[in-house]
């Protein structure tokens, strides 16, 4: 949430700001700003609305400067517009600050600043913190990097800060705490920070991911220095980033939505690669050799997650318990945080996370850690602070996500999971070798069978056109197929603002169906496997009461055919494996709705893409 950028070096930084923030912007598009510094002058833009807005508004000003700041906000702390967005500056004028987080004492502070005579203009806690600063340079008279360390320490909550000071026009200072913040070092001395990699790759491939209490001090003469919260300097670990440009554009599609559900065959294939060795007959997870007899005597696995993640997680919950036979939790971690779990040593909890940065999820692992239970990530940004605060993981390889809405993001960790629960069932000898074999078999052939489906996009948005004008909409699925069910809920809702629920198919009768009328579209995950017939009964139930069913059905199904209104075939394959493709068609039904809707499908109303706030 919020996306932070910042330049110091011999290069024009007012460019490379307003790229960073437009690479930044699907982590919060409701208002933005710079700040510069050029001979002596610190000048302040910001607005509400998008980065564009931020371009129109600057047109004509003076934006010459070596040494800036940038900022694309989520509101936290007052409403959206002109003054709250940042950068905020404090009210002598000389310090300016972006912040991504919230200081959780900040009324406290505000009016014990108020008396010493500082003024505030917005609602912010930013604005409180950027006064303290300067409050404390000036009582203490010490230097910009270390007034932001003795400010610091009477804060309470989470902050990713870059600081400027008119009157030390050639340093920034960084700090993070539960937000993060990354350093790229570029060519020249010149350095670049960002809340993540995505602005920095373009110029440089050399980054250090900073730490939970690292300051960092970047001098356009001296370098960096990072100091830890005891004031003790640290030598930066500097890590290549892997990442590469291609994959932070639209590559031709309307929206990075469309392209990252286009991408599923690849990202699939990425999950698995160098895992799943047919020929070998083998699931190699590098990432639980050191805890595999953990996963192996595990009486039990509580998995974490928020969102798409837990949806994910929830699909890990039917994988684990078929495959491995070890019984599974699926908490969300927001819940899991406070309500006092009972959580052991020979607990592993496993912590699901595109981003690696959700607040609520980091929090869930602290307290479980701290209990002594095993922590296993599944993160998909590399680095972030989720992959580095967990005690083994596997990266799902997904690649950027940058439309606010998952969908590679849930197939890859659905795919991490499927390749986990066989390594484990493979070791614990819980499957048959015939059934371990065809698992894998069609393991491999997902790729495929999701590039083959994707093909019937015009169908789909043939169909999303008679639906776009719904206000309510049903979702039912049962067992592997009820997360998916959530899930395509979930993406409708979020992108296109039509109400959804997602049900598992047989708890419609116990409240739901009271809705079911002839408006009433009802999306039912309807494929050949343990429940299909279960859930031919439970379409007849709607059909019954005059809903328009659209069922996911396997290629070939003529039952379900004769009852649905409509029916989108996808490739058969094992039950197990059934999540991966069925969510597949209910993604892009609810893209093409949205866009047939005006609504803007990368960012939608209210979202970011890292919600690194609880
Ligand atoms: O980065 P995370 O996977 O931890 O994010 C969790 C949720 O905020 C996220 O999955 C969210 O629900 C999706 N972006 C919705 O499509």
């Amino acid at each position: 949430m919020c996306g932070i950028v910042a330049y110091v070096g011999d290069k024009n930084a007012y460019p490379i700001l307003i790229n960073g923030l437009k690479r930044l912007e699907y982590r919060g598009y409701d208002s933005a700003g710079v700040a510069l510094i050029n001979s002596g002058a610190l000048n302040v833009y910001k607005c509400q609305g998008k980065v564009s807005d931020l371009e129109a508004h600057t047109d004509g000003k003076d934006k010459a400067g070596t040494i800036g700041i940038g900022h694309t906000r989520w509101a936290t702390h007052g409403p959206p517009n002109d003054v709250n967005a940042h950068p905020h500056r404090s009210s002598s004028g000389d310090l300016v600050l972006i912040h991504n987080g919230i200081i959780e004492n900040y009324a406290p502070l505000k009016e014990e600043l108020k008396h010493r005579g500082h003024t505030f203009k917005s609602d912010t806690d930013t604005e409180v913190l950027v006064n303290l600063i300067d409050d404390v340079q000036r009582t203490e008279g010490v230097d910009l990097a270390e007034a932001v360390r003795l400010a610091l320490e009477s804060v309470v909550g989470a902050y990713a800060i870059v600081v400027l000071d008119r009157k030390e026009p050639d340093v920034m200072v960084a700090a993070r705490k539960s937000s993060p913040l990354v350093i790229g070092i570029g060519e020249n001395g010149e350095h670049f920070l960002a809340s993540d990699a995505t602005p920095i790759v373009e110029h440089t491939k050399n980054v250090v991911y900073m730490d939970d209490g690292d300051l960092a001090i970047i001098d356009r003469h001296k370098g960096l220095k990072i100091r830890n919260i005891k004031n003790q300097e640290k030598t930066p670990f500097i890590h290549e980033l892997e990442m590469h440009l291609e994959a932070l554009e639209k590559g031709g599609y309307d929206h990075f939505m469309l392209k990252e559900i286009f991408e599923q065959p690849r990202s699939i294939h990425d999950s698995m690669r160098g895992r799943l060795n047919l020929a070998k007959g083998e699931v190699v997870m590098g990432g639980i050799k050191d805890y595999e007899q953990k996963f192996v005597n595990a009486k039990r696995i509580i998995i974490v997650g928020c969102g798409t993640s837990w949806h994910a997680g929830l699909v890990g919950e039917y994988l684990f318990e078929e495959i491995a036979r070890i019984p599974v939790e699926v908490e969300y971690a927001s819940e899991f945080r406070y309500r006092n779990p009972i959580i052991g040593e020979d607990d592993i909890v496993i912590a699901i996370s595109q981003s690696g940065e959700t607040a609520d999820t980091l929090a869930a692992i602290e307290l479980a850690k701290s209990r002594g239970a095993t922590i296993f990530g599944v993160c998909n940004v590399v680095g972030s602070s989720i992959a580095r605060v967990t005690h083994a993981g596997a990266y799902t390889h997904a690649g950027p996500e940058i439309g606010v809405a998952s969908t590679k993001a849930f197939t890859a960790q659905v795919t991490v999971l499927t390749l986990l629960a066989l390594a484990i069932g493979q070791k614990k000898g819980t499957l048959t070798g015939s059934r371990f074999y065809r698992l894998l078999n069609e393991l491999e052939a997902i790729p495929a069978k999701v590039e083959k489906l994707l093909k019937n996009e015009a169908q789909i948005k043939y169909i999303a056109d008679i639906y776009k004008d719904a206000s309510n909409a049903l979702y039912l699925g049962r067992g592997f197929t009820f997360p998916v069910a959530l899930e395509g809920a979930l993406k409708l809702k979020e992108i296109s603002y039509i109400h959804a629920e997602g049900y598992p198919a047989a708890e419609m009768k116990h409240g739901p169906i009271a809705l079911i009328d002839e408006e009433m579209p009802v999306f039912v995950i309807a494929t050949k496997g343990a429940s299909y017939e279960k859930v031919v009964s439970n379409i007849q139930e709607v059909k019954a009461r005059k809903g328009k069913i659209i069922a996911i059905v396997t290629e070939g199904d003529t039952v379900v055919k004769g009852l649905a209104d409509h029916v989108i075939e996808i490739p058969a394959t094992e039950d197990p494996l059934v999540p991966l493709l069925s969510v597949v068609p209910l993604q892009l039904i609810s893209y093409h709705i949205a866009v047939m809707r005006g609504c803007n499908v990368d960012q939608p109303r209210n979202l970011a893409k890292s919600v690194t706030v609880e």
